[in-house]
């Protein structure tokens, strides 16, 4: 894939981090919005991996993308050009003779590999470390610009990220169903769902599913106060109870649940859910079911908000590169898609506000969060 400088310009495309239902869809419109301006179009397979393990890929670790590979993916889950979320290139982990594992910094090989490979800029989509990952390239006068993605919502400089409208959709809609279930059985169910440090999915889709509680990392719970709203149902005729809790969600004083620690990997949070459904079924003496919703949520086929985000991002993004941008993610700012700098995106995790109307909301409607 040699380039000179007659050839047409090229771009590439990574996917990185947790999938979520939108990233083909700005892989489609990106690709589009390229072709349109003559420019060539590549897909790096698997995050960054493509360029930093080659052997692995024997037929090709950056592929082309052209106008037929993009067909049809708007509604497609998943990603089309894979994803992964070990090898941070700047902590890329390595073993060593002995079999101990130490963290190396890639990120120069990574600059090479892409110059290699003739590519002039770079779309890099995902969350917080991809956009830690652009950041770094950046600085190494990469040209580089970040597509923000996460289900969990928790990524700051944007309004909003695609995913997590799918994501908030399908667990309200689960709620609704296991509604049902609990009213039919006058059972408490507790249903868990993703968002590792971050409780938007469980705050919106436990108000906008009639939770009873709600709880989320950012309020540390005492699950006697949530025994005693269920408690009070009951004094009032209601025999079941529907309580949602955020993967992340942890006891007043007590520590996440992680069941997962490897280097170079976020944590892996699991079972908090069990340990609220065991206690609350002790403390109620009410029959209890735990639902594990997990990686359900970030399956699936985008809503059409994500979609239309998604395939606005995907081709703010390229504008961006016409415009000479570089170092700047693209950033729902309503009505309009703006531009922020990296940096911002991984300076602080977006949580939820105490004090927002959305947690007002809940309060005022009777939902307990486990603290009052
Ligand atoms: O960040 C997205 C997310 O889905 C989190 O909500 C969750 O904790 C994590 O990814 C799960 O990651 P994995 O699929 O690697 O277990």
């Amino acid at each position: 894939m040699a380039h000179s400088h007659s050839a047409p310009f090229r771009i590439a495309l990574s996917t990185g981090g947790g999938d979520a239902p939108g990233l083909n869809a700005v892989i489609r419109a990106a690709v589009l919005s390229a072709l349109h301006r003559g420019w060539e179009c590549y897909g790096i397979r698997d995050g960054f991996a493509g360029i930093l393990s080659p052997k692995e890929y024997p037929q090709g670790g950056v592929i082309p993308l052209t106008r037929e590979t993009v067909r049809g993916i708007t509604s497609l889950g998943g990603t089309i050009i894979g994803t992964t979320n070990r090898g941070h290139p700047m902590r890329y982990p390595t073993q060593r003779p002995d079999g101990t594992v130490y963290e190396r910094d890639r990120t120069d090989e990574l600059v090479n590999g892409l110059a290699a490979y003739g590519i002039d800029a770079l779309i890099s989509i995902g969350g917080d470390g991809s956009m830690e990952i652009a950041a770094a390239l950046a600085r190494k006068g990469v040209r580089v610009i970040g597509v923000p993605k996460t289900i969990d919502n928790d990524l700051d400089g944007t309004v909003s990220t695609f995913g997590f409208d799918t994501a908030v959709s399908f667990a309200t809609e689960c709620l609704d169903r296991v509604t049902a279930t609990a009213q039919a059985h006058q059972r408490v169910l507790v249903v868990e769902v993703m968002g590792r440090y971050a409780g938007w999915i469980a705050l919106h889709a436990g108000i906008a599913g009639s939770a009873h509680a709600i709880l989320i990392p950012e309020i540390p719970y005492n699950l006697e106060l949530v025994a005693e709203k269920i408690r009070q149902r009951e004094e009032a005729g209601r025999y079941f109870s529907i309580v949602v809790v955020a993967e992340g969600a942890r006891p007043k004083g007590g520590d996440f649940s992680v069941v997962a620690r490897e280097p170079g990997r976020a944590d892996r949070l699991g079972g908090v859910g069990e340990k609220v459904a065991h206690a609350l079924e002790e403390l109620t003496g009410r029959e209890t079911r735990l639902v594990v919703l997990g990686h359900l949520l970030r399956g699936g086929s985008p809503t059409t908000f994500d979609r239309l985000l998604a395939l606005r991002f995907g081709a703010a993004a390229v504008r961006a590169i016409a415009e000479g941008q570089s170092g700047i993610m693209v950033a729902l700012d309503p009505p309009t898609v703006k531009y922020v700098p990296l940096e911002v995106a991984t300076s602080r995790m977006k949580t939820v506000p105490l004090d927002s109307d959305t947690v007002l909301t809940a309060r005022d409607m009777g939902i307990c969060f486990g603290d009052e």
